[in-house]
Protein backbone atom coordinates (compact mmCIF):
# COMPACT_ATOMS: atom_id res chain seq x y z
CA UNK A 1 0.00 0.00 0.00
CA UNK A 2 1.60 2.98 -0.92
CA UNK A 3 1.68 5.76 1.73
CA UNK A 4 -0.72 8.77 1.36
CA UNK A 5 0.77 11.91 -0.52
CA UNK A 6 2.30 14.76 1.30
CA UNK A 7 -0.01 17.59 1.37
CA UNK A 8 1.48 19.92 -1.30
CA UNK A 9 1.43 23.50 -0.57
CA UNK A 10 2.25 26.65 -2.86
CA UNK A 11 5.89 27.42 -3.00
CA UNK A 12 4.96 30.90 -3.50
CA UNK A 13 2.11 32.83 -2.45
CA UNK A 14 0.53 34.19 -5.37
CA UNK A 15 2.21 37.64 -6.56
CA UNK A 16 0.46 41.05 -6.96
CA UNK A 17 -0.35 41.30 -10.93
CA UNK A 18 1.13 44.83 -12.25
CA UNK A 19 -0.14 46.45 -15.34
CA UNK A 20 1.65 49.86 -16.40
CA UNK A 21 0.34 51.90 -18.47
CA UNK A 22 2.45 54.15 -20.87
CA UNK A 23 2.92 56.62 -23.43
CA UNK A 24 6.50 57.73 -24.03
CA UNK A 25 10.19 56.78 -22.23
CA UNK A 26 9.02 54.51 -19.69
CA UNK A 27 11.54 55.23 -17.04
CA UNK A 28 9.33 54.69 -14.40
CA UNK A 29 8.20 51.92 -15.41
CA UNK A 30 11.76 51.02 -15.99
CA UNK A 31 12.70 51.29 -12.61
CA UNK A 32 9.39 49.22 -11.18
CA UNK A 33 10.64 46.65 -14.03
CA UNK A 34 14.08 47.19 -12.23
CA UNK A 35 12.90 46.43 -8.70
CA UNK A 36 10.75 43.63 -9.42
CA UNK A 37 13.97 42.06 -11.04
CA UNK A 38 16.06 43.11 -8.02
CA UNK A 39 18.14 45.16 -9.74
CA UNK A 40 17.67 47.84 -7.08
CA UNK A 41 20.25 46.32 -4.00
CA UNK A 42 17.79 48.27 -1.41
CA UNK A 43 14.02 48.30 -2.71
CA UNK A 44 13.89 44.77 -3.72
CA UNK A 45 9.88 44.02 -5.05
CA UNK A 46 8.81 40.66 -4.71
CA UNK A 47 5.87 40.14 -3.91
CA UNK A 48 4.51 41.95 -7.60
CA UNK A 49 4.79 40.48 -10.90
CA UNK A 50 4.46 43.10 -13.72
CA UNK A 51 2.41 41.48 -15.98
CA UNK A 52 1.34 43.93 -18.66
CA UNK A 53 2.58 47.23 -20.23
CA UNK A 54 0.22 48.95 -22.68
CA UNK A 55 0.91 51.91 -24.23
CA UNK A 56 -1.46 54.16 -25.99
CA UNK A 57 1.33 55.08 -28.77
CA UNK A 58 2.42 52.62 -31.35
CA UNK A 59 6.09 53.45 -31.10
CA UNK A 60 6.47 54.61 -27.16
CA UNK A 61 10.52 54.04 -26.75
CA UNK A 62 9.34 52.42 -23.33
CA UNK A 63 7.80 49.23 -24.97
CA UNK A 64 11.60 48.33 -26.17
CA UNK A 65 12.47 48.01 -22.42
CA UNK A 66 9.67 46.30 -21.57
CA UNK A 67 10.70 43.42 -24.38
CA UNK A 68 13.68 43.20 -22.59
CA UNK A 69 12.33 42.38 -19.21
CA UNK A 70 10.40 39.76 -21.13
CA UNK A 71 7.30 41.74 -19.85
CA UNK A 72 3.62 41.36 -22.11
CA UNK A 73 3.12 44.38 -24.09
CA UNK A 74 -0.33 45.60 -25.68
CA UNK A 75 -0.75 48.37 -27.85
CA UNK A 76 -4.07 50.23 -27.80
CA UNK A 77 -4.46 53.58 -29.70
CA UNK A 78 -6.72 55.78 -28.71
CA UNK A 79 -7.67 56.97 -32.06
CA UNK A 80 -11.26 55.57 -32.84
CA UNK A 81 -13.25 55.58 -29.69
CA UNK A 82 -16.52 56.93 -29.62
CA UNK A 83 -15.32 58.52 -26.50
CA UNK A 84 -12.95 58.39 -23.47
CA UNK A 85 -15.36 56.21 -21.37
CA UNK A 86 -15.38 54.03 -24.50
CA UNK A 87 -11.66 53.93 -24.65
CA UNK A 88 -11.39 53.27 -20.76
CA UNK A 89 -13.70 50.48 -20.86
CA UNK A 90 -10.77 48.68 -23.27
CA UNK A 91 -8.12 49.74 -21.08
CA UNK A 92 -10.65 47.60 -18.45
CA UNK A 93 -11.02 44.67 -20.80
CA UNK A 94 -7.53 43.96 -21.51
CA UNK A 95 -6.62 44.01 -17.61
CA UNK A 96 -9.22 41.73 -16.69
CA UNK A 97 -8.34 39.77 -19.68
CA UNK A 98 -4.50 39.87 -18.10
CA UNK A 99 -5.67 39.19 -14.29
CA UNK A 100 -4.24 42.55 -13.15
CA UNK A 101 -4.62 43.72 -9.65
CA UNK A 102 -2.83 47.02 -9.79
CA UNK A 103 -2.72 49.25 -12.03
CA UNK A 104 0.30 51.70 -12.03
CA UNK A 105 0.27 55.00 -14.42
CA UNK A 106 3.80 55.66 -15.71
CA UNK A 107 3.86 58.77 -18.33
CA UNK A 108 0.43 57.86 -19.32
CA UNK A 109 -0.69 60.81 -20.78
CA UNK A 110 -4.49 60.46 -21.41
CA UNK A 111 -7.23 61.76 -18.53
CA UNK A 112 -8.80 58.59 -17.32
CA UNK A 113 -12.55 59.05 -17.65
CA UNK A 114 -14.45 58.72 -14.04
CA UNK A 115 -15.76 55.29 -14.59
CA UNK A 116 -12.30 53.95 -14.82
CA UNK A 117 -10.92 55.46 -11.81
CA UNK A 118 -14.74 54.44 -9.74
CA UNK A 119 -13.53 50.68 -11.55
CA UNK A 120 -10.26 50.71 -10.32
CA UNK A 121 -10.42 52.36 -7.05
CA UNK A 122 -7.79 51.82 -5.03
CA UNK A 123 -5.91 49.89 -7.15
CA UNK A 124 -5.24 52.75 -9.49
CA UNK A 125 -1.83 54.61 -8.66
CA UNK A 126 0.10 57.27 -10.73
CA UNK A 127 3.25 59.40 -9.60
CA UNK A 128 3.53 62.96 -10.19
CA UNK A 129 6.48 65.65 -10.57
CA UNK A 130 5.60 67.56 -7.51
CA UNK A 131 5.12 67.41 -3.60
CA UNK A 132 1.17 67.27 -4.22
CA UNK A 133 -0.63 69.20 -3.36
CA UNK A 134 1.50 72.08 -4.84
CA UNK A 135 1.92 71.88 -8.42
CA UNK A 136 -1.21 69.79 -10.18
CA UNK A 137 -0.80 69.37 -13.63
CA UNK A 138 1.97 70.20 -16.17
CA UNK A 139 5.43 72.05 -16.04
CA UNK A 140 5.33 71.19 -12.62
CA UNK A 141 9.47 72.01 -12.24
CA UNK A 142 9.10 75.22 -14.13
CA UNK A 143 6.23 76.50 -11.77
CA UNK A 144 8.40 75.07 -8.75
CA UNK A 145 11.19 77.54 -9.98
CA UNK A 146 9.17 80.24 -10.58
CA UNK A 147 7.53 79.65 -7.34
CA UNK A 148 10.43 80.56 -5.64
CA UNK A 149 10.22 76.59 -3.70
CA UNK A 150 12.87 75.72 -1.34
CA UNK A 151 11.88 71.93 -1.72
CA UNK A 152 11.03 70.08 -4.69
CA UNK A 153 10.05 66.44 -5.43
CA UNK A 154 7.75 63.82 -6.51
CA UNK A 155 4.45 62.15 -5.28
CA UNK A 156 3.00 58.36 -5.82
CA UNK A 157 -0.87 58.37 -5.02
CA UNK A 158 -3.50 56.45 -5.98
CA UNK A 159 -6.15 57.74 -8.32
CA UNK A 160 -9.16 59.61 -8.30
CA UNK A 161 -11.19 61.28 -10.78
CA UNK A 162 -10.09 64.49 -9.64
CA UNK A 163 -6.53 65.22 -11.40
CA UNK A 164 -3.60 64.42 -9.45
CA UNK A 165 -5.99 64.71 -5.88
CA UNK A 166 -5.92 61.19 -4.97
CA UNK A 167 -4.58 60.24 -1.46
CA UNK A 168 -1.00 60.59 -0.97
CA UNK A 169 0.67 57.00 -0.86
CA UNK A 170 4.76 58.31 -0.98
CA UNK A 171 6.59 61.37 -1.68
CA UNK A 172 10.14 62.08 -2.05
CA UNK A 173 11.60 65.81 -1.45
CA UNK A 174 14.49 66.96 -3.32
CA UNK A 175 15.91 70.72 -2.62
CA UNK A 176 15.90 73.07 -5.28
CA UNK A 177 19.15 74.97 -5.56
CA UNK A 178 20.43 78.29 -6.30
CA UNK A 179 21.30 77.71 -9.67
CA UNK A 180 18.88 74.93 -10.76
CA UNK A 181 17.36 75.50 -14.40
CA UNK A 182 14.42 73.37 -15.46
CA UNK A 183 16.25 70.50 -17.05
CA UNK A 184 18.51 69.86 -13.79
CA UNK A 185 15.52 70.11 -11.32
CA UNK A 186 13.44 67.46 -13.29
CA UNK A 187 16.63 65.81 -13.62
CA UNK A 188 17.27 65.28 -9.91
CA UNK A 189 13.16 65.02 -9.41
CA UNK A 190 12.99 62.46 -11.79
CA UNK A 191 16.25 60.45 -9.94
CA UNK A 192 13.83 60.54 -6.57
CA UNK A 193 10.82 59.07 -9.07
CA UNK A 194 12.55 56.03 -9.80
CA UNK A 195 13.29 55.43 -6.10
CA UNK A 196 9.89 56.38 -4.72
CA UNK A 197 7.90 54.60 -7.24
CA UNK A 198 9.50 51.43 -6.77
CA UNK A 199 9.10 51.80 -2.79
CA UNK A 200 5.16 52.49 -3.46
CA UNK A 201 5.01 49.20 -4.94
CA UNK A 202 6.75 47.37 -2.94
CA UNK A 203 4.70 48.73 -0.17
CA UNK A 204 1.61 48.26 -1.69
CA UNK A 205 2.79 44.45 -2.63
CA UNK A 206 3.44 43.89 0.88
CA UNK A 207 0.12 44.85 1.89
CA UNK A 208 2.18 47.54 3.70
CA UNK A 209 -0.43 50.56 2.65
CA UNK A 210 -3.93 50.55 3.96
CA UNK A 211 -6.80 52.46 3.44
CA UNK A 212 -8.83 54.03 6.11
CA UNK A 213 -11.54 56.25 4.80
CA UNK A 214 -9.87 58.22 2.61
CA UNK A 215 -6.32 58.03 4.42
CA UNK A 216 -3.59 56.22 3.53
CA UNK A 217 -1.81 54.35 6.32
CA UNK A 218 1.34 52.82 5.58
CA UNK A 219 2.65 49.94 8.39
CA UNK A 220 6.01 49.40 8.86
C1 LIG B 1 7.40 61.50 -15.10
O1 LIG B 1 7.97 62.73 -14.81
C2 LIG B 1 6.22 61.25 -14.22
O2 LIG B 1 6.33 61.85 -12.98
C3 LIG B 1 5.09 61.89 -15.00
O3 LIG B 1 5.40 61.65 -16.35
C4 LIG B 1 6.79 61.48 -16.50
C5 LIG B 1 6.98 60.16 -17.19
O4 LIG B 1 8.32 59.91 -17.49
N1 LIG B 1 3.82 61.34 -14.60
P1 LIG B 1 8.77 58.44 -17.86
O5 LIG B 1 8.02 58.06 -19.13
O6 LIG B 1 8.44 57.55 -16.73
O7 LIG B 1 10.24 58.53 -18.12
Amino acid sequence: MSSPKPKTRNPEPSKLRVAILISGRGSNMHALLRGCAGEIPDIEIDQAKIALVLSNIADAPGLEIAKQYKVKTEILPHKGYKDRREYDAKITEILRANKIDLVCLAGFMRLLSAEFCETWKNKLINIHPSLLPNHKGLDTHKRALAAGDAHHGCTVHFVTAEMDEGPIILQQSVPVLPDDDEQTLAARVLAAEHRCYPMALKLLSEGRIQMTGNKVVVNS
